[in-house]
C-alpha cells in the first residue's frame, strides 16, 4: 500500500470554537516504512493517523490510497479497506475486560468472513509469534501492562494488514517493556509491514527509520535514514 497527502488539513468544528488540527500536510509513505510521528500534546498526531487509518476524514487536501482517492469511496468501502489493510494498536490497548486474550484477538476476525477453525488456527499463530501462547485463556484484567500491549498487538496483526497504526503503543509501559514493544514492530517491519508509530518519546522515534515532526497542526520535519 502507497500513501500520499497532499496539501491535507483537518478542522474540527465544536460549537463556536474551530481548531486547526492539521494545516497544509504532504506526506508521501511508500510500502515497508518504519516511520514515528513526534510532536507535543496537542500537535495533531492522533488525528493524522486516525486519517491515515481511514477512521476520520480530512476536512481539505486529498488522500490517496495506492493512488485513488479515499474521498471517493463509500462508507462501507472504507470500512472494508480499513479492516482488510490497517492495524490499530492504541495506548490503553482497548482490550475488553469481560473476554480472554484469545477473543480480544477474534474481533478482527468477525467483521471477515472466516471459518472458526481457520480463526483458531490464525489466533494460535499470533500468540506463539508473540510469545503469549500461554495467556490464550487469560483476561486482560490479569494481565501485565507488556503482556496487555502484545494482545493489542496481536489483535492489530491477526487479519494481517499491510500497515500498523500504533498511537503511543509504549505510553504506558516502562522502557525495557517499550523497548519489547519497539523489537516487535522492527521484525514486523522486516517482514514487509509498514509501521507508523505515534510517539512523544524521542527514544522510541529513533527506533524507527524516518521520523515525521508535527508542532501546532505543520508539519516542521521529515527525516530518513536515520537507521
Ligand atoms: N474530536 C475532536 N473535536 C474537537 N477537537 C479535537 C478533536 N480531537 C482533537 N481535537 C483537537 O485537535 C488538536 C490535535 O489533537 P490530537 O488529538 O490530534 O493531538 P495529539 O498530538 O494526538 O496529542 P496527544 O499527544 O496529547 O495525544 C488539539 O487541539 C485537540 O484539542
Ligand atoms: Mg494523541
Amino acid at each position: 500500500m502507497m500513501i500520499t497527502l497532499k496539501n491535507l488539513s483537518k478542522t474540527y468544528n465544536t460549537g463556536k470554537i474551530e481548531v486547526k488540527a492539521l494545516k497544509n500536510i504532504n506526506i508521501h509513505i511508500d510500502k515497508g516504512e518504519f516511520i514515528a510521528i513526534v510532536g507535543t500534546s496537542g500537535s495533531g498526531k492522533s488525528t493524522l493517523l486516525n486519517i491515515l487509518g481511514l477512521l476520520d476524514k480530512c476536512s481539505e487536501g486529498v488522500y490517496t490510497l495506492n493512488g485513488q482517492d479515499v474521498s471517493s469511496l463509500k462508507d462501507k468501502e472504507k470500512a472494508k479497506l480499513r479492516n482488510k489493510n490497517f492495524g490499530f494498536v492504541v495506548q490503553y490497548f482497548a482490550l475488553i475486560n469481560d473476554y480472554t486474550a484469545f477473543e480480544n484477538i477474534e474481533i478482527p476476525l468477525e467483521y471477515g468472513k472466516i471459518k472458526k477453525s481457520k480463526r483458531k488456527e490464525l489466533i494460535r499463530g499470533i500468540l506463539k509469534s508473540l510469545d503469549i501462547s500461554d495467556k490464550a485463556r487469560v483476561s486482560p484484567k490479569e494481565l501485565s501492562g507488556g503482556q496487555n500491549q502484545r494482545v493489542a498487538i496481536a489483535r492489530a496483526l491477526v487479519n494481517n494488514p499491510d500497515i500498523i497504526l500504533a498511537d503511543e503503543p509504549t505510553g504506558a509501559l516502562d522502557s525495557k517493556t517499550s523497548k519489547e514493544v519497539m523489537n516487535i514492530f522492527k521484525e514486523l517491519n522486516k517482514e514487509g509491514k509498514t509501521i507508523i508509530v505515534v510517539t512523544h518519546d524521542r527514544d522510541i522515534a529513533s527506533c524507527c527509520k524516518r521520523i515525521i515532526s508535527i508542532e501546532d497542526g505543520e508539519l516542521v520535519s521529515d527525516v530518513r535514514g536515520i537507521k
